[in-house]
């Protein structure tokens, strides 16, 4: 066994997960410092359309998501990362105040000052939180027409229940005037849904099974990465790629203060990325408290940017 390296509440966490009767753990453990370069990787496969899809709609359509924005507001940049997709439209958006929000502080702050000279008369504000489970901002952000920016179909990593409460967060901190702009993934064929989350160079299986190596360094256990096997498909019923790591003989997992075993095809359930129509998500955010003003798509209708206002 090797030693635990998270804080009492995430190993408290995880080994709940582990120990349901249907196993599970949250996807936010995918992202160590190599899931997150897996996930770049994957970014750039053939088959995984969101990415290079949703690019294309910014760069076709930014001057009008512009107008729909307004200029001066205050854009908040939710997951912003290396803040490029946000930097991509501020010569069309002209933001007063850019606020990039992300767990990692530090790794914002090599963007933010990169940026800051590029674009000197924008105030930047970067804030490291958590921002997935509710937050408040702190009084750095202008109170001003604030503006949240959410792009990446990161929404679908949430279920709809949840996404509503996010969202109703959202509106709750955007003020009376403000607003946001979500990229959001549509459903499609179930083939090209598949092939996105199951590509044939083995990448999201890596990022998938990379979480097993982030678990034994958080928790102390000893799970064996080639015991297991990567294992993604679009659940129709719930409208959702489901990810899972499936055993591929019986086993015994164990860490300290507990142990797991599993017969062999037992799943651990990593990953929901729900899929919306542009209606459903429509009503999902007049439901949080949004009204939609514009929908952007590609010109198959494969992933879409909406803006919406507060009600
Ligand atoms: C971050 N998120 C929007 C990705 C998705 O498509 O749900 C995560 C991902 N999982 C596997 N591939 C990509």
């Amino acid at each position: 066994m090797q030693l635990s390296h998270g804080s009492p509440e995430v190993i408290a966490e995880i080994s709940a997960g582990l120990m349901a009767a249907a196993a599970y753990t949250s996807p936010k453990y995918l992202y160590d410092g190599l899931g997150s370069k897996l996930f770049e990787a994957i970014c750039e496969l053939p088959e995984y359309y969101p990415t290079r899809t949703e690019a294309a709609i910014f760069a076709c359509h930014g001057a009008e998501m512009a107008r729909a924005v307004g200029d001066g507001a205050t854009l908040i940049d939710l997951g912003a990362g290396n803040c490029a997709k946000a930097a991509s439209l501020f010569p069309l958006l002209q933001p007063a105040q850019y606020v990039p929000v992300d767990i990692s502080r530090d790794f914002l702050a090599g963007a933010v000052a990169q940026l800051q000279q590029r674009f000197p008369h924008i105030e930047m504000t970067a804030l490291g939180l958590d921002f997935s489970s509710g937050f408040a901002l702190p009084d750095s952000v202008r109170a001003g027409r604030r503006v949240f920016f959410y792009p990446g179909s990161s929404i679908g990593n949430f279920s709809p229940d949840h996404a509503i409460t996010f969202l109703r967060g959202l509106r709750l901190n955007a003020g009376a005037d403000g607003g946001l702009l979500i990229g959001v993934d549509l459903i499609k064929d179930h083939t090209v849904l598949d092939a996105a989350y199951d590509d044939a160079l083995g990448v999201t299986g890596a990022f998938n099974l990379n979480m097993l190596r982030h678990l034994n360094h958080l928790i102390g256990s000893d799970f064996d990465v080639e015991q297991w096997k990567h294992i993604a498909f679009f659940n129709p019923e719930f409208s959702r790629i489901e990810m899972h790591l499936e055993a591929r003989c019986g086993l015994t997992v164990r860490w300290p203060g507990g142990e797991r075993s599993f017969a062999r095809g037992e799943r651990i359930h990593t990953e929901d990325s729900y899929k919306y129509t542009r209606q459903s998500f429509v009503n999902l955010l007049e439901r949080a408290g949004f009204a939609t003003t514009r929908v952007w798509t590609d010109e198959e209708q494969w992933f879409a940017v909406i803006h919406a206002r507060v009600i």
